[in-house]
Parts: structure tokens; sequence; C-alpha cells
């Protein structure tokens, strides 16, 4: 029998993450298998357990679990605290679930080592201080950035981000329209982790944000270029990434959590590009 994954979450029809982890498997020659399980606020306690003692080997969770899924887990990595979210299961002795949260690394390991960004002497601006942000901040942190502010349209937000993180590095939060005093002469990096493209908006901010050469990434993806990605392109950004990248890594993290193995990325994020999608967290 091949070993069982999944990933749960609501809704769970368009995950990519079959198809991805499906790939790793071909590639690495290893024997399993990786579905897709709806899952129900009300029973994912259940829904988890039951995966597990039916001999499930590991589970990912997507929005809108990755909360209560730290709650369920009798361990979590430090990622995973500072996150305050998990997005990967691991089973222990005696029923015993570890939570870690692969997001952050994903999002490093694709600019990185996908796209040639050194973070060194770098100041970074993460838009948004919801779950997509707050998974972010300590890779980010610990990639020895010059300074990371993060931007909320509600201040307070990002200023509570802020002061859970500020003895992992420098970090500091605001509101958007504080951003234009803050870093005179832009930012190098601006990462956008609001859900404001998912109605396709773009977070208002002060002219002269993004620094001449600097980069924009947005942890959204979709067959057509995001309104972020627009916003970048328009403002002149020497590179403008999407999403698609970290969400590979991010899996790729995973599958290495569970079998110990690192796969390739690249082919699999060449193969994404050419399926459609519509833009997804
Ligand atoms: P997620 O878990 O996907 O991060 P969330 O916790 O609801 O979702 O957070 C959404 C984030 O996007 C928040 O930072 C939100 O800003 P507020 O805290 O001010 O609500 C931000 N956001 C959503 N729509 C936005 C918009 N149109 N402009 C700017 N920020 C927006």
């Amino acid at each position: 029998m091949p070993d069982r994954y999944a990933v749960i979450g609501n809704p769970i029809a368009h995950s990519k993450s079959p198809l991805i982890h499906a790939a790793f498997a071909r590639q690495t020659g290893q024997d399993l298998t990786y579905g897709r399980i709806l899952g129900h606020a009300e029973d994912f306690r259940e829904e988890v357990r039951r995966f597990f003692a039916d001999g499930g080997r590991g589970l990912n969770v997507t929005v809108p679990f990755k909360e209560r899924a730290w709650a369920l887990a009798d361990e979590r990595g430090p990622r995973a605290e500072t996150a305050g979210a998990v997005n990967t299961l691991i089973p222990l002795s005696e029923g015993r679930l570890r939570g870690d949260n692969t997001d952050g690394v994903g999002l490093v390991r694709d600019l990185e080592e996908n796209n040639g960004f050194s973070f060194k002497g770098k100041r970074v601006l993460l838009l948004g201080a919801g779950g997509a942000s707050r998974g972010v901040v300590r890779p980010l942190l610990e990639t020895g950035l010059k300074a990371l502010v993060i931007g909320n349209r509600t201040a307070a937000k990002a200023l509570d981000l802020a002061a859970s993180a500020v003895t992992l590095g420098p970090v500091r939060g605001c509101g958007l329209s504080d951003l234009g005093v803050i870093v005179n002469g832009g930012f190098d990096l601006i990462v956008n982790g609001t859900s404001a493209g998912l109605s396709g908006e773009v977070p208002a901010l002060p002219g002269g944000c993004l620094a001449p050469g600097g980069w924009t990434y947005d942890m959204l993806y979709g067959d057509q270029p995001t309104a972020f990605c627009r916003w970048g392109a328009s403002r002149g950004a020497a590179r403008v990434l999407d999403g698609l990248g970290m969400l590979v890594e991010q899996a790729a993290e995973s599958f290495w959590l569970w079998r110990g193995l690192r796969p390739s990325t690249a082919p699999v994020i060449a193969m994404l590009r050419g399926h459609k999608t519509g833009i997804v967290p």
C-alpha cells in the first residue's frame, strides 16, 4: 500500500497540492498518494484525527483551518509558533501530531534560490497583518535583512504583529499612510500579504515606496498577472514575482519534513505555469 497524504481545507477543489506532490513523488521515486479532503469547521479535529488513525502519513492544512491545526497539534516547531498557524502535520508516536509551518520558508526560498534575491542589507516592506503575513515574518527576519516594515490598512494590527516578532530581528509596524515617511528612498522589496487582490484591489501606498531597482512579490498567484503584479510593473519594479514559486517551495519543505527528501522545484513550477488557475492565495 502506498503511503497516504492529503491537504485539508474549505474550499479544496482548486488546490494544486495533489498535482505538486504527485510530481515530487514521481521525481523522487516515492510510493505515495496525495488527496484532497473537504474539511468542516465543526468537525475539523475529528477529520484530522480520523485521517491519521486510518494510517495517514502527513497532512497539509490550508484556508481556513491553519489556526485550528495550530491549536490541535500536540507539539509545534518555532516557525509554527511565530506564525500562530500550522500548514503541515506530521504524525509522531502514540497518535500525537507535530505541527510546522512551511509558508515563510517557501517565500524566502523562492526569492533567494529561484530568483537570486539577496536579503542582506535590504529594506523590506510586508503589506498586510493577517494570517498570510504572520506566516512569513519569522523566516523573513532570519534572512539577515536590514529592516522589515509591516504596513497595514489597520495600523494597530501591524503594530501588534511587529511587537510579537521584535525579539527576532529589526521589525516595526505602521499604517499604510505612514509608509511615505518611514523609509527615505523606498523599499528594496515589497511583499504583498494582503487579500486585497482577491477583489482585484491593491493596498493604497504612498508614492516612492518602491526603491529604484526594487522588487515586488505577491503571495497570490494567477494565470493572469495579479493586481499587485500589475502595480509593481507599472511602478517600474526590477522584478515582479507572484506566489506560485512560494506555493511549490512550501510544498517541497513539507515533502522534506515527511519523506526526508528534497525534490527539485523548478520543473514543477514550470509545469504549473502551463496550467490555468484563478487568482488564489
Ligand atoms: P489572510 O489570512 O489571508 O491574511 P486576513 O487575516 O483576513 O486574511 O487578513 C487580510 C489582510 O489583508 C489584512 O491585513 C487586511 O487589512 P486590515 O487588517 O486593515 O483589514 C488586508 N486587506 C484586505 N483588503 C485590503 C485592501 N483592499 N486594502 C488594503 N489591505 C487590505
